[in-house]
């Protein structure tokens, strides 16, 4: 996730912006730059790859006296992690740095360029600067141009503009990803994306509000909403840089698992339309020729690919086979050209993948990743990729990257389904009607989480766990499995609900807790009387379901949903948050549990 710093002040302003951007570092980016504005001259330096680089480059500029400065770290999501799509960019005489993404960016563009206007990047964010100095040119007034600009903008952002124009403001804007305003009493102003920037620099803060935005100068701040001018309450900031960094949460895990609902608004952001999706990604591709997917992938990814299986051959009606990278190097596979081959990876590094990409490349299929990180090994390799767009993840656990990686899976179904001809037009209509509510299902409802927290001192012990579900909710239960096994250390098997008579069963006694996964909407009635059939067992059951469950011990009551992926992915956030706080009462590191790594490079 891309962040952003503004400094208005006599001060250094390369320190703030440098200091500031490293303090964003934790959120992940590729890619670095500043602009500073002295005495209606812009000096601006980008660089790709990590922040020294960029200090490297500024090493001789410096900007004492007056001056204002906004800076950037990238995260690549629309164009590729070079030192053109950095930011900031610029047009003839104002400079911007964004966070987000503009999903109207492409009117916008064809609109400017149909008058002339060159862009030089692939990114979405230059179309901010040249609609801007637009309006300029055309003789709009300043404050008016910037209110018109942002008004146009459709989708997430946080955006800092300077101009020769006004040389001591900065125009700020913020929608669905934050942007904090700073002041101190030495006549400082300063902007950035979280408080860790401005801690040790600011002494009081604002939080700016979704749709507000305004112009900030060494005397004041303007700040409007809907063309309302706002008042201004300003907080005092706290001064822990690591919870800063934390947002306020125990642990990234915890930070990221509340993180999904927004990340969630990223990777649809664009790509869901009314009643289709639009994956640029794949413009071009000839799905004619396909006629069977087969996935590779480790872990977390794997529990993706093997529900996305459920949901290619339902909705895209093509043959999909679902593969452990490991495995997959040597049973001396079988490879067709006519059989799409794709990756999935949050890392980009992890090297059973990497390989497995390498001999489906070999043997000449067309290859396609699903990852996180965009320039990394299976990235680069890959045909196409489609980028998952969670922002880094920290947590060794992973969250956010596998709920990302279910969206954009579920996305490519429909579109292939549609591509394929094999999807009915209202079918499509509805299964883009559900993805668009999935960011309102993931939002964390704190009487929930209380309720796991209250719960988990029950399941600290036992001689083990069985997660069970049937459909899609069975490599939810794998995954809710995993994430319990990672972190608190305690055995945990995902296991078909319907395959536990087939053995398992021998183990059920009150010691044995079973994480029944009952949703409405997917065999409801099948996997009720496997829990029964555990339940007769003496096995201790924790039920999460909408319907309340006579035979359950304990019992996690998720909302009446009309999709099954939307049960999904409430039922995936009570795992996530159960293994969290099991972790937590044992008082593990929950973000780097033992013997574990993030990213897997060796074999
Ligand atoms: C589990 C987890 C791992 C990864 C696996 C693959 O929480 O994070 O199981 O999913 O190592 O990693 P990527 O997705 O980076 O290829």
């Amino acid at each position: 996730m891309c962040g952003i710093v503004g400094y208005i002040g006599k001060e250094e302003k390369k320190s703030f912006l440098l200091n500031g951007l490293k303090e964003l570092e934790y959120r992940g980016y590729d890619s670095a730059g500043i602009a500073v504005l002295k005495e209606c001259e812009i000096q601006a330096y980008k660089a790709t790859g990590k922040l020294e680089n960029l200090a490297n480059k500024t090493s001789n500029f410096t900007s004492e006296d007056f001056g204002i400065g906004i800076g950037h770290t990238r995260w690549a999501t629309h164009g590729k992690p070079t030192e053109i799509n950095a930011h900031p960019h610029w047009g003839e005489y104002s400079y911007v740095v964004h966070n987000g993404i503009i999903e109207n960016y492409r009117e916008i563009k064809e609109n400017l360029q149909a008058q002339g206007i060159k862009f030089l990047s692939q990114t979405d964010t230059e179309v901010i600067i040249h609609q801007f100095e637009k309006y300029l040119n055309e003789g709009v007034e300043i404050h008016e141009a910037f209110t018109k600009t942002v008004s146009m903008l459709h989708g997430a952002y946080a955006i800092l503009i300077i101009t020769k124009k006004a040389p001591d403001t900065i125009f700020f804007a913020k929608n669905a990803v934050p942007l904090i305003v700073g002041k101190n009493d030495k006549g400082e102003k300063f902007l950035a994306s979280a408080d860790s920037p401005l801690i040790g620099y600011a002494t009081d803060v604002v939080y700016l509000e979704d749709g507000e935005y305004g112009w900030l100068n060494k005397e004041d701040i303007n700040l409007f909403k809907k063309g309302e001018k706002q008042s201004i309450f300003y907080k005092k900031l706290k001064e822990d840089k690591l919870c800063a960094q934390k947002e306020g949460y125990r642990f990234f895990m915890e930070k990221e698992i509340y993180e999904q609902s927004s990340v969630a608004s990223e990777t649809l952001m664009g790509r869901v339309k009314d009643s289709s999706i639009a994956l640029d990604e794949l413009e071009g591709f000839d799905f004619g020729q396909i006629n069977e997917i087969k996935i590779c992938a480790c872990g977390t990814s794997y529990h993706a690919a093997l529900t996305s299986a459920y949901l290619f051959e339902r909705l895209s009606k093509i043959k999909t086979n679902i593969e452990i990278a490991s495995e997959f190097r040597y049973k001396e596979p079988l490879l067709d050209t006519k059989t799409l081959f794709i990756v999935i990876s949050q890392s980009g590094e992890t090297a059973d993948t990497l390989e497995a990409l390498k001999m489906a490349k070999n043997s000449g299929m067309k290859t396609l990743a699903i990852c996180n990180v965009d320039n990394s090994s299976i990235v680069r390799l890959a045909d196409t990729t489609i980028l998952t767009r969670a922002g880094i993840e920290k947590g060794v656990a992973s969250t956010k990257a596998f709920a990302t990686q279910i969206l954009t899976l579920w996305m490519l179904s429909l579109y292939i389904g549609d591509k394929k001809g094999s999807l009915d037009k209202e079918t499509l209509k509805s299964e883009v009607k559900a993805l668009a509510h999935i960011p309102s299902v993931l939002h964390v409802k704190d009487s929930q989480h209380e309720k796991i927290r209250r719960l988990s001192k029950r399941y600290l012990h036992g001689h083990g766990f069985f997660y069970i579900g049937r459909d899609i909710f069975y490599p939810l239960a794998l995954e809710g499995a995993l994430k319990l096994k990672e972190i608190s250390y305690l055995h945990a098997e995902g296991y078909p609900a319907g395959e536990m008579k087939h053995g398992p069963i021998a183990l059920a006694d009150s010691e044995l807790f079973t994480i029944a996964l009952m949703p409405k909407n997917t065999l409801y009635d099948k996997t009720k009387s496997n829990v029964e059939e555990l339940s007769a067992r003496d096995a201790t059951i924790l039920a999460i379901s909408p319907y309340e469950f006579e035979l359950a011990d304990d019992f996690i009551k998720t909302s009446l949903q009309e999709h099954p992926m939307s049960e999904f992915f409430e039922m995936m956030l009570i795992t996530q948050l159960l293994a969290l706080e099991i972790a937590v009462r044992l008082g593990n590191d929950v973000d780097m549990p033992r013997n574990l790594a993030k990213s897997v490079t060796v074999e």
